[in-house]
């Protein structure tokens, strides 16, 4: 080891950065655009059940396993699995999905995230303030993204010049370490980013009914439309597949990165209560916060009809085109649109620096090497992997890498994962090491519901993926042709990251047997 592995300096520090890991671009773009387009109520019975026996056992599972890996000085999958199950030669292998997850979404969402910044910036000095309609928002949208060229922007440096400040934070922030940087960057942020999230929810709250020509389009029938359940929906597998992806992507379940941060966890602290604690602090903030922002604001001012369809055009129209031009009809809309998008900003960068610590911690873990190298690795291989991201996003590369790395992946490493915990650690084995240091009891029922439950439903979904969707995406059936030769560059770029892992996975371990031959 490259000296004493960091840890929390306090508990309060690493709930505040699990639940800030999962707090994110997800809980304010990405469930509300899911509601809206599985129509609001009838998408939240699966949501729920999805939380209860998928979301809440894996957190668990993760805290467990991270905090199990990091007393034999392992933050990552490949030497997380390799201490639980060591007579097998290739499950360090499966463990890459673990690295391999995170740094594929770090590449896009850091982008993502640095036209949050960017807009923060462009809400104070006023820049898209005279846009009142959504055809001239999304044509500012495009062209910031350099897609094309308009009379708000000729070209994409405004946005590179974003992204490098944004990188540059993210990088810096992690340089600091575990303590100094993202426990000291959580315990600012968080507080801040509720306090931005209560003035916009409360703000949309007292909309009532803005225009009395249109008495439906009022704030209540807009709450009604995400909580009005719908039952005949549910015998729909795309619904409980969106569900369930949704509670994956808020909870940073399945990704790695919770696995990571519990690593740096001391064997007595407690992992039951502050598991469901990060938990439930992510629910609130998605469901009461998330939930109540976006989707009544734009009911209000769009209707049902216009709404959904905005939804179904994409996560970014919902936030960056319809939210903003609702924001301009405010009193103060400068300020409210700064509260939007700076409120994105800290929610985007408190997820980004956990998506980028699995990938350090394994260098620096498994190679012995100092964090300053393995940050200096880790921003410049990251730096190049997101070139392609900003220049060809009209291209499919970010969808893409979604998929992947923040939809598929996330279900098989965790299906792996809970097997490995229920299965080969064992139930009874497992359900001691949850309960070391424990500060409240985890319900009997969820010993049944992790060994049998939710495994189950993870091949459920897997099974109906492979029924349903997997033969037009490898096809690329719904890829225009223009953009086929980016989506098929994007899949090979990722196939020789994964090699590129395994053959690190590989080399660490050969250096360890011989180290250990050595008799050192
Ligand atoms: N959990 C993070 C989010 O919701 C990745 O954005």
């Amino acid at each position: 080891m490259a000296g004493k592995r960091d840890s929390w300096s306090s508990r309060i520090g690493v709930i505040m950065a699990v639940a800030g890991s999962a707090i994110g671009l997800g809980n304010f773009l990405r469930f509300p655009a899911k509601a809206a387009a599985n129509g609001g109520g009838a998408f939240m019975i699966p949501y729920f059940i999805a939380f209860l026996l998928l979301g809440i056992p894996l957190m668990w599972v993760e805290w467990t396993l991270g905090r199990y890996g990091g007393g034999f000085e392992h933050g990552t999958a490949p030497g997380i699995f390799h201490s639980i199950w060591k007579k097998n030669r290739f499950i360090k292998y499966f463990g890459v999905i673990g690295i391999f997850g995170p740094l594929v979404i770090f590449i896009y969402y850091v982008y993502i995230e640095s036209w949050t910044l960017a807009y923060s910036f462009f809400s104070l000095t006023g820049k898209y303030s005279r846009l009142t309609d959504l055809a001239g928002m999304k044509s500012f949208l495009l062209g910031f993204q350099g897609i094309e060229k308009n009379a708000y922007f000729d070209g994409i440096a405004t946005a590179y010049l974003f992204f490098l400040i944004t990188f540059v934070i993210n990088i810096s922030v992690i340089y600091y370490g575990i303590k100094a940087g993202i426990e000291k960057l959580c315990k600012l942020a968080m507080p801040l980013l509720f306090f931005f999230a209560l003035i916009l929810m409360f703000r949309v709250i007292s909309l009532g009914t803005p225009d009395i020509s249109r008495p439906q389009w009022n704030i209540w029938n807009g709450f009604g439309f995400l909580w009005n359940a719908d039952f005949s929906v549910l015998r729909s597998a795309k619904i409980w597949l969106e569900a369930a992806g949704q509670i994956f992507f808020t909870l940073s379940v399945g990704i790695g990165v919770i696995l990571t941060y519990a690593s740096y966890l001391s064997k007595g602290d407690d992992v039951v209560l502050s598991g469901l604690t990060a938990a439930s602090t992510n629910g609130f903030a998605e469901v009461i916060l998330g939930g109540s922002i976006i989707i009544p604001a734009a009911f209000v001012f769009f209707g049902p009809l216009d709404m959904q369809s905005i939804a179904n055009s994409g996560v970014f129209n919902l936030g960056f085109v319809t939210m903003p031009i609702i924001l301009n009809k405010f009193p103060f809309p400068a300020l409210m649109g700064f509260c939007w998008f700076f409120l994105l900003f800290l929610a985007g960068i408190t997820s980004s620096v956990s998506l980028a610590q699995p990938a350090v911690a394994f260098l620096e873990d498994e190679f012995s090497i100092t964090r300053r190298k393995a940050v200096s690795i880790f921003g410049a291989i990251t730096f190049l992997l997101c070139q392609p991201v900003i220049f060809y996003l009209s291209r499919g590369v970010v969808d893409e890498l979604d998929f992947w790395g923040g939809t598929f992946f996330l279900v098989v490493f965790a299906t792996i994962e809970v097997i490995l915990f229920a299965w080969v650690f064992g139930m009874e084995r497992a359900w001691d090491e949850i309960h070391k240091g424990a500060d409240m009891s985890v319900p009997v029922i969820y010993k049944f519901i992790i060994k049998y439950i939710t495994p189950l439903f993870l091949f459920f979904i897997l099974a109906m993926w492979l029924k349903q969707e997997w033969l037009p995406i490898i096809l690329m059936k719904n890829v225009s042709s223009a953009s086929r030769p980016f989506v098929l560059g994007t899949r090979l770029a990722l196939v020789f990251i994964f090699l590129l892992l395994s053959v690190l996975v590989k080399i660490a371990w050969s250096k360890r047997k011989a180290f250990r031959r050595g008799g050192r």
